[in-house]
């Protein structure tokens, strides 16, 4: 196979640089790079520390932003831009970190990314005031065309003759475009992690605007998405752009003598190594800790990045309801919930991060008596203590307004020690391949959301045990490896 080139905001070191200059790496985890691993035949592993062995596979690339200070230092230092990983190993990829100026990558990662593009695919506006297209935002749009224009450079600089190149997400839907009018030579692949808008809801954006993203990922050979619902969603867009030709049959967009191919690539998890991490005695002072606080009580857990389109008030909503009606369980049920940080520098998350913890304060103060706590809140990351909350829940509550796929309801029936009830969001791409083993609710009918926890609260043993099964084999039946491969093979 030739090259293989990956494009995303979010790389998979990030670097924090101290008072003395040295410059510490942190390795990201995520499918991309256990996908790219199995491609390029690199290790890939947890520790991601290089064997020696040479891989077997195609060179690959991995282009990202330089996210922070950290970031930017490296970037600076990395000798023909490409970084050192200090003998680690990325899936067997280089990686270029691109130095983008700090303004044009907060209007375009900010402003444009995350305010504008994230909140048109989750359907997040509150329309009587929002959104609100102006002079302002077309400068932020100016920027994210330079910012999507540096990764199109990149890309066309460092591609041998006829590579491949997957794109990733919103943060670049010009990408496709840029580098196929810089290199027609090129397979190019974009991918969206997210849901995709229907089309009275991605008319919000100004016309020319949602045309240029439509075009720009048409400029790929491919285009993928996480759920049939998303896949039709852009295909719908795409009927309504002047000069596209969608045929629903084939799966393609036509426009301009160019063909598109339309594909669905669900990601699944990877379950032995997930089942592998989850034993490790980190995971497992974590758990003794969580039992400690929790006692013989029942479990409903949820974890999350605090964002808006997770719906996380309405599930503590949900839970507070569930108190209500059904003061049986007063006292013989804790709610953990997880929210980590997210995307400070949006007001819109610093003011939903509020309302989260008032509303679980509530619900402590409302209900809480001096032998029991109804809800622990913990704000601050750690992935062994989610896992240890996987492996004890009695039930998962993922109830997001709308998700690409949703990794969590996938992860954990994957390590859960005695089966646990899976409360859904039938607005996740995850439920489509759920569905008949989850309890699935809509995410704006809290009182359904109450009543499904409460007959997940009741779910006999075996059922339980039963669906777990269920989950735990559709969970896993797409892993990364299968999920990227699948893109790549799309090209050919
Ligand atoms: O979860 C969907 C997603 O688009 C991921 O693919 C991506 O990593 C993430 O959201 C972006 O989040 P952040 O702004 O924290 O990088």
């Amino acid at each position: 196979m030739s090259q293989v080139l990956v494009a995303s905001n979010r790389g998979p070191v990030s670097f924090s640089l101290s008072g003395d200059g040295t410059l510490t790496m942190r390795r990201g985890g995520g499918g991309l790079v256990s996908g790219l691993a199995a491609v390029t035949g690199g290790p890939g592993q947890a520790d991601g520390r290089r064997s020696g062995a040479a891989q077997d596979g195609p060179e690959a690339l991995w282009v990202c932003a330089a996210l922070g200070d950290g970031d930017r230092e490296a970037a600076r230092r990395a000798p023909d831009g490409r970084l050192d990983l200090d003998g680690h190993d990325i899936g067997g990829a280089a990686v270029r970190m691109l130095d983008i100026p700090a303004a044009t990558f907060h209007r375009a990662y900010n402003a444009v990314a995350n305010a504008t593009l994230w909140f048109v695919h989750h359907l997040l506006y509150d329309t009587p005031s929002m959104p609100h297209f102006d002079a302002r935002s077309r400068r932020d749009w100016q920027s994210y065309e330079a910012y999507n224009a540096a990764f199109a450079d990149a890309l066309a600089r460092d591609a041998a003759a006829g590579a491949k190149a997957a794109i990733q997400d919103y943060h670049l839907s010009l990408a496709p475009r840029m580098l196929r009018d810089r290199r027609p030579d090129l397979k190019i692949a974009h991918f969206s992690h997210t849901p995709w808008a229907p089309p009275e809801y991605y008319r919000l954006l100004p016309d020319d605007l949602g045309e240029r993203v439509l075009d720009g990922i048409l400029g790929a050979d491919h285009a993928g998405f996480l759920a049939e619902r998303w896949a039709q969603a852009f295909l719908d867009c795409c009927a309504l752009l002047p000069g596209a030709k969608v045929d629903r049959v084939a799966g393609t967009v036509t426009r301009g003598g160019h063909v598109t191919t339309v594909g669905v690539h669900g990601l699944g998890i990877d379950g032995d190594a997930l089942r592998r991490r989850a034993a490790e005695p980190d995971v497992a002072a974590r758990l003794e800790a969580l039992r400690a606080q929790v006692g013989d009580r029942r479990l409903i857990v949820r974890v999350d990045r605090t964002e808006l389109s997770k719906n996380i008030v309405r599930g503590l909503a949900a839970y507070r309801e569930l108190l209500v009606n059904h003061p049986e369980w007063r006292g013989r049920v804790v709610h953990l919930v997880f929210a980590y940080p997210s995307r400070y520098d949006l007001p819109e998350y610093r003011e939903y991060t509020e309302a989260v913890r008032e509303a679980a304060a509530r619900i402590t103060e409302e209900f809480g008596t001096p032998g029991w706590n109804p809800l622990i809140l913990q704000v601050n990351d750690d992935f062994p203590r989610s896992l240890a909350a996987y492996r004890m829940a009695d039930v998962l509550l993922v109830n997001p307004i709308r998700d690409g796929m949703n990794l969590v309801a996938k992860e954990a029936p994957v390590v859960s020690d005695n089966g646990c009830a899976l409360v859904l969001s039938r607005e996740a791409g995850a439920a489509a391949e759920l569905a008949d083993h989850a309890l699935l609710v809509n995410p704006y009918d809290v009182s359904q959301t109450a009543e499904a926890i409460h007959r997940a609260l009741l779910m006999p043993r075996e059922e339980c045990a039963a669906r777990r099964e269920g989950l735990a084999a559709a969970a896993t039946a797409l892993p990364p490896r299968q999920w990227f491969a699948d893109q790549l093979a799309a090209l050919d």
